[in-house]
Protein backbone atom coordinates (compact mmCIF):
# COMPACT_ATOMS: atom_id res chain seq x y z
CA UNK A 1 0.00 0.00 0.00
CA UNK A 2 1.73 3.24 -1.36
CA UNK A 3 -0.36 5.65 0.83
CA UNK A 4 1.18 8.19 2.57
CA UNK A 5 0.99 8.78 6.51
CA UNK A 6 2.78 12.28 7.51
CA UNK A 7 1.61 14.54 9.80
CA UNK A 8 4.05 17.34 8.47
CA UNK A 9 2.33 17.06 4.78
CA UNK A 10 -1.44 18.31 5.38
CA UNK A 11 -3.65 17.54 2.37
CA UNK A 12 -6.48 18.98 4.15
CA UNK A 13 -7.00 22.25 6.08
CA UNK A 14 -7.34 21.20 9.08
CA UNK A 15 -4.31 19.14 8.99
CA UNK A 16 -2.75 22.74 7.82
CA UNK A 17 -3.67 23.62 11.39
CA UNK A 18 -2.54 21.43 13.14
CA UNK A 19 0.84 21.24 11.29
CA UNK A 20 1.25 25.74 11.62
CA UNK A 21 0.56 24.49 15.68
CA UNK A 22 3.51 22.45 15.07
CA UNK A 23 5.49 24.44 13.50
CA UNK A 24 5.05 27.39 15.76
CA UNK A 25 5.22 25.31 18.95
CA UNK A 26 8.82 23.62 17.31
CA UNK A 27 10.20 27.13 16.45
CA UNK A 28 9.72 28.48 20.30
CA UNK A 29 10.83 25.08 21.79
CA UNK A 30 14.13 25.71 19.78
CA UNK A 31 14.71 29.36 20.99
CA UNK A 32 14.16 28.84 24.10
CA UNK A 33 16.58 26.08 23.83
CA UNK A 34 18.94 28.24 22.52
CA UNK A 35 18.93 31.19 24.76
CA UNK A 36 18.99 28.70 27.76
CA UNK A 37 22.33 27.36 26.66
CA UNK A 38 23.85 30.45 25.80
CA UNK A 39 23.09 31.61 29.19
CA UNK A 40 24.84 28.27 30.76
CA UNK A 41 27.82 29.27 28.33
CA UNK A 42 27.85 32.81 29.66
CA UNK A 43 27.69 31.88 33.42
CA UNK A 44 30.46 28.69 33.02
CA UNK A 45 32.96 31.18 30.97
CA UNK A 46 32.66 34.42 33.30
CA UNK A 47 32.62 32.15 36.97
CA UNK A 48 35.87 32.71 38.99
CA UNK A 49 38.49 30.08 38.10
CA UNK A 50 40.15 28.16 41.45
CA UNK A 51 42.96 25.90 41.94
CA UNK A 52 44.57 23.53 44.32
CA UNK A 53 46.56 26.37 45.20
CA UNK A 54 44.20 29.89 45.69
CA UNK A 55 42.37 29.86 48.81
CA UNK A 56 38.72 29.61 49.28
CA UNK A 57 37.19 33.53 48.34
CA UNK A 58 34.62 33.02 50.80
CA UNK A 59 33.83 36.93 50.21
CA UNK A 60 32.66 35.88 46.24
CA UNK A 61 30.04 34.05 48.08
CA UNK A 62 28.38 37.32 49.94
CA UNK A 63 29.32 39.64 47.10
CA UNK A 64 25.65 40.64 45.46
CA UNK A 65 25.24 38.99 41.62
CA UNK A 66 24.97 42.31 40.18
CA UNK A 67 22.21 42.19 37.13
CA UNK A 68 21.63 38.55 38.49
CA UNK A 69 18.24 39.36 39.88
CA UNK A 70 17.53 41.17 37.04
CA UNK A 71 18.01 38.72 34.25
CA UNK A 72 16.05 36.10 36.26
CA UNK A 73 12.99 38.45 36.30
CA UNK A 74 13.54 39.06 32.52
CA UNK A 75 13.86 35.02 31.74
CA UNK A 76 10.63 34.27 34.31
CA UNK A 77 8.63 37.42 32.22
CA UNK A 78 9.89 35.64 28.97
CA UNK A 79 8.86 32.07 29.62
CA UNK A 80 5.28 33.49 30.97
CA UNK A 81 4.92 34.92 27.57
CA UNK A 82 6.37 32.03 25.62
CA UNK A 83 3.70 29.86 27.54
CA UNK A 84 0.76 32.35 27.02
CA UNK A 85 1.88 32.32 23.27
CA UNK A 86 1.74 28.53 23.33
CA UNK A 87 -2.20 28.40 25.19
CA UNK A 88 -3.22 31.10 22.75
CA UNK A 89 -2.27 30.14 19.58
CA UNK A 90 -3.39 26.21 20.89
CA UNK A 91 -6.86 28.13 21.54
CA UNK A 92 -6.73 29.56 17.87
CA UNK A 93 -6.26 26.22 16.78
CA UNK A 94 -8.67 24.19 18.59
CA UNK A 95 -11.03 27.19 17.62
CA UNK A 96 -10.44 27.26 13.34
CA UNK A 97 -10.49 22.94 13.45
CA UNK A 98 -14.12 23.50 14.75
CA UNK A 99 -15.70 25.86 11.55
CA UNK A 100 -14.90 23.62 9.01
CA UNK A 101 -18.04 25.04 6.47
CA UNK A 102 -20.35 21.76 5.89
CA UNK A 103 -22.70 22.92 3.65
CA UNK A 104 -22.81 19.51 0.96
CA UNK A 105 -21.27 17.54 3.33
CA UNK A 106 -20.97 13.89 2.50
CA UNK A 107 -21.61 11.35 5.26
CA UNK A 108 -20.04 8.43 6.75
CA UNK A 109 -20.54 6.36 9.80
CA UNK A 110 -17.43 4.21 10.76
CA UNK A 111 -17.21 1.19 13.50
CA UNK A 112 -13.41 0.18 14.58
CA UNK A 113 -13.97 -3.36 15.22
CA UNK A 114 -10.88 -5.57 16.93
CA UNK A 115 -9.12 -4.95 13.98
CA UNK A 116 -10.66 -3.89 11.12
CA UNK A 117 -12.69 -0.58 10.08
CA UNK A 118 -16.60 -0.54 8.57
CA UNK A 119 -17.41 2.60 6.31
CA UNK A 120 -20.83 2.89 5.88
CA UNK A 121 -21.79 5.36 3.94
CA UNK A 122 -25.00 7.46 4.82
CA UNK A 123 -27.99 8.07 2.23
CA UNK A 124 -31.67 9.50 2.51
CA UNK A 125 -32.49 6.93 0.19
CA UNK A 126 -32.49 3.35 1.95
CA UNK A 127 -31.47 1.86 -0.89
CA UNK A 128 -28.28 3.91 -1.55
CA UNK A 129 -26.81 3.01 1.89
CA UNK A 130 -23.51 0.64 1.41
CA UNK A 131 -20.83 -0.60 3.90
CA UNK A 132 -17.35 -1.03 2.86
CA UNK A 133 -14.13 -1.97 4.93
CA UNK A 134 -11.02 -0.67 5.36
CA UNK A 135 -11.12 1.45 2.46
CA UNK A 136 -12.78 4.99 2.80
CA UNK A 137 -13.42 6.96 -0.54
CA UNK A 138 -13.77 10.77 -0.19
CA UNK A 139 -14.27 13.95 -2.79
CA UNK A 140 -11.79 16.30 -2.66
CA UNK A 141 -12.60 19.88 -1.41
CA UNK A 142 -16.04 18.48 -0.13
CA UNK A 143 -16.43 18.28 3.62
CA UNK A 144 -16.97 14.97 5.53
CA UNK A 145 -18.69 14.65 8.53
CA UNK A 146 -17.64 11.00 10.24
CA UNK A 147 -19.56 9.64 12.87
CA UNK A 148 -17.43 7.11 15.05
CA UNK A 149 -18.83 4.10 17.33
CA UNK A 150 -16.68 1.62 19.01
CA UNK A 151 -17.98 -2.16 17.91
CA UNK A 152 -16.30 -3.41 20.78
CA UNK A 153 -13.51 -1.67 23.04
CA UNK A 154 -11.87 2.09 22.77
CA UNK A 155 -10.23 2.59 18.90
CA UNK A 156 -8.69 5.74 17.79
CA UNK A 157 -9.65 7.10 14.15
CA UNK A 158 -6.33 8.99 12.91
CA UNK A 159 -5.54 10.29 9.47
CA UNK A 160 -2.47 12.15 9.96
CA UNK A 161 -2.63 13.64 6.19
CA UNK A 162 -6.23 15.25 7.14
CA UNK A 163 -6.50 15.56 10.61
CA UNK A 164 -5.81 14.68 13.89
CA UNK A 165 -6.90 11.77 16.34
CA UNK A 166 -10.35 11.03 17.50
CA UNK A 167 -11.16 8.47 20.13
CA UNK A 168 -14.17 5.47 19.36
CA UNK A 169 -15.51 4.88 22.67
CA UNK A 170 -18.15 1.83 23.26
CA UNK A 171 -21.25 3.20 24.63
CA UNK A 172 -20.88 6.80 23.12
CA UNK A 173 -21.34 8.34 19.75
CA UNK A 174 -18.33 10.49 18.79
CA UNK A 175 -17.90 12.77 15.34
CA UNK A 176 -15.05 14.35 13.47
CA UNK A 177 -15.30 16.52 10.59
CA UNK A 178 -12.57 16.79 7.72
CA UNK A 179 -11.85 18.28 4.12
CA UNK A 180 -9.35 16.99 1.73
CA UNK A 181 -7.93 19.49 -0.31
CA UNK A 182 -5.30 17.63 -2.57
CA UNK A 183 -5.94 14.07 -4.19
CA UNK A 184 -4.16 11.09 -3.02
CA UNK A 185 -3.86 8.06 -0.88
CA UNK A 186 -3.75 8.76 2.08
CA UNK A 187 -2.92 5.74 5.53
CA UNK A 188 -5.13 5.99 8.62
CA UNK A 189 -4.34 3.90 11.58
CA UNK A 190 -5.94 2.77 14.74
CA UNK A 191 -4.12 5.42 17.41
CA UNK A 192 -5.50 3.71 20.59
CA UNK A 193 -4.28 -0.11 21.99
CA UNK A 194 -7.26 -1.74 21.50
CA UNK A 195 -5.41 -5.66 21.97
CA UNK A 196 -3.03 -7.79 20.41
CA UNK A 197 -2.86 -6.62 16.84
CA UNK A 198 -3.83 -2.71 17.44
CA UNK A 199 -0.65 -2.25 15.16
CA UNK A 200 -2.70 -4.00 12.27
CA UNK A 201 -5.75 -1.90 12.59
CA UNK A 202 -5.17 0.63 9.24
CA UNK A 203 -6.87 1.75 6.17
CA UNK A 204 -6.71 3.59 3.87
CA UNK A 205 -8.33 6.83 2.67
CA UNK A 206 -8.80 8.06 -1.31
CA UNK A 207 -9.18 11.57 -1.76
CA UNK A 208 -10.30 11.78 -5.20
CA UNK A 209 -11.89 14.54 -7.38
CA UNK A 210 -16.00 14.22 -6.98
CA UNK A 211 -16.98 12.82 -10.35
CA UNK A 212 -14.56 9.62 -9.68
CA UNK A 213 -15.89 9.76 -6.00
CA UNK A 214 -19.49 9.07 -7.65
CA UNK A 215 -18.34 6.53 -9.90
CA UNK A 216 -17.12 4.41 -7.06
CA UNK A 217 -20.05 5.06 -4.61
CA UNK A 218 -22.06 3.72 -7.63
CA UNK A 219 -20.02 0.42 -7.95
CA UNK A 220 -19.63 0.15 -4.04
CA UNK A 221 -23.76 -0.07 -4.41
CA UNK A 222 -23.96 -2.48 -6.98
CA UNK A 223 -24.96 -6.39 -5.66
CA UNK A 224 -22.19 -9.61 -6.44
CA UNK A 225 -22.30 -10.18 -9.99
CA UNK A 226 -23.36 -13.45 -10.56
CA UNK A 227 -19.96 -15.98 -11.28
CA UNK A 228 -19.93 -17.32 -14.58
CA UNK A 229 -17.14 -20.02 -15.40
CA UNK A 230 -17.35 -23.21 -13.12
CA UNK A 231 -14.87 -22.57 -10.87
CA UNK A 232 -16.09 -19.41 -9.24
CA UNK A 233 -19.90 -21.15 -9.66
CA UNK A 234 -18.19 -23.78 -6.98
CA UNK A 235 -16.33 -21.09 -4.52
CA UNK A 236 -19.87 -19.40 -4.54
CA UNK A 237 -21.41 -22.43 -3.25
CA UNK A 238 -18.89 -23.09 -1.00
CA UNK A 239 -18.81 -19.87 0.51
CA UNK A 240 -22.95 -19.74 1.15
CA UNK A 241 -22.86 -23.10 2.08
CA UNK A 242 -19.68 -22.95 4.52
CA UNK A 243 -18.71 -20.87 8.02
CA UNK A 244 -18.20 -17.62 5.72
CA UNK A 245 -21.46 -16.36 5.30
CA UNK A 246 -22.27 -16.85 8.91
CA UNK A 247 -20.44 -13.17 9.35
CA UNK A 248 -19.30 -11.91 6.05
CA UNK A 249 -22.04 -9.73 4.13
CA UNK A 250 -22.18 -10.03 -0.03
CA UNK A 251 -25.08 -8.19 -1.13
CA UNK A 252 -27.12 -9.89 -3.53
CA UNK A 253 -26.82 -13.28 -2.31
CA UNK A 254 -28.14 -15.05 1.15
CA UNK A 255 -24.90 -14.05 2.93
CA UNK A 256 -26.30 -11.59 5.29
CA UNK A 257 -24.82 -11.36 8.76
CA UNK A 258 -22.79 -8.31 9.65
CA UNK A 259 -19.98 -9.72 11.92
CA UNK A 260 -17.48 -9.27 9.96
CA UNK A 261 -16.34 -7.06 6.83
CA UNK A 262 -18.28 -6.70 3.85
CA UNK A 263 -16.91 -8.97 0.59
CA UNK A 264 -19.43 -7.16 -1.95
CA UNK A 265 -16.40 -6.02 -3.53
CA UNK A 266 -13.50 -7.20 -1.82
CA UNK A 267 -11.71 -7.60 -4.99
CA UNK A 268 -11.37 -3.88 -5.46
CA UNK A 269 -9.70 -3.13 -2.05
CA UNK A 270 -5.77 -2.78 -1.84
CA UNK A 271 -5.26 -4.85 1.50
CA UNK A 272 -6.71 -7.44 3.19
CA UNK A 273 -6.85 -7.45 7.03
CA UNK A 274 -7.04 -4.20 7.77
CA UNK A 275 -3.74 -3.11 5.85
CA UNK A 276 -1.68 -6.41 7.21
CA UNK A 277 -1.03 -7.68 3.57
CA UNK A 278 -1.48 -7.24 -0.20
CA UNK A 279 -5.03 -8.63 -1.56
CA UNK A 280 -4.01 -10.53 -4.36
CA UNK A 281 -4.75 -14.34 -4.97
CA UNK A 282 -1.80 -15.29 -2.78
CA UNK A 283 -2.47 -12.96 0.13
CA UNK A 284 -6.40 -14.24 -0.04
CA UNK A 285 -5.77 -17.98 0.11
CA UNK A 286 -3.08 -17.60 2.60
CA UNK A 287 -5.99 -15.86 4.94
CA UNK A 288 -8.08 -17.68 4.13
CA UNK A 289 -6.10 -21.30 5.03
CA UNK A 290 -4.58 -19.34 8.41
CA UNK A 291 -5.76 -15.89 9.55
CA UNK A 292 -4.29 -16.86 13.35
CA UNK A 293 -0.44 -17.29 11.70
CA UNK A 294 -0.92 -13.79 9.90
CA UNK A 295 -2.81 -11.88 12.79
CA UNK A 296 -2.92 -13.99 15.80
CA UNK A 297 -5.92 -13.09 18.40
CA UNK A 298 -8.34 -12.17 14.84
CA UNK A 299 -12.04 -13.02 15.30
CA UNK A 300 -11.25 -15.07 11.80
CA UNK A 301 -10.97 -18.70 12.62
CA UNK A 302 -8.48 -20.98 10.58
CA UNK A 303 -10.15 -22.69 8.09
CA UNK A 304 -8.50 -25.48 6.82
CA UNK A 305 -9.92 -26.17 3.44
CA UNK A 306 -8.54 -28.59 0.37
CA UNK A 307 -6.34 -27.14 -1.62
CA UNK A 308 -9.21 -27.58 -4.46
CA UNK A 309 -11.87 -25.95 -2.21
CA UNK A 310 -9.51 -22.97 -1.62
CA UNK A 311 -8.70 -22.19 -4.94
CA UNK A 312 -12.39 -22.39 -6.23
CA UNK A 313 -13.45 -19.79 -2.81
CA UNK A 314 -10.33 -17.51 -3.98
CA UNK A 315 -11.46 -17.79 -7.42
CA UNK A 316 -15.10 -16.57 -6.04
CA UNK A 317 -13.78 -13.62 -4.10
CA UNK A 318 -11.85 -12.41 -7.01
CA UNK A 319 -15.01 -12.20 -9.08
CA UNK A 320 -16.09 -9.65 -6.72
CA UNK A 321 -14.64 -6.20 -8.10
CU1 LIG B 1 -8.08 -0.26 17.31
CU2 LIG B 1 -5.95 0.22 18.26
Amino acid sequence: MNALQDVLHPAGVQAGHIAHLWWFTVALCAVVFVAILAGLSYALWRAPRADARSAPDMASMDRPESGAKRAVVTAVALSILGLLALLGASVATDRALATLPLENAVHIEVVGHQWWWQFNYDDPIPARVFSTANEMHIPVGRPVVITLQAGDVIHSFWVPNLHGKKDLIPGRITTIQLRADQAGTYRGQCAEFCGLQHAFMAFTVVAEDDAAFQRWADAQRKPAPEPTDAKARRGHDLFMSGTCMMCHPISGTTANARKAPDLTHIASRPTLAAGTLPNDPQGLAAWIRDPQKLKPGAQMPAHHVPDDELDALVAYLETLR
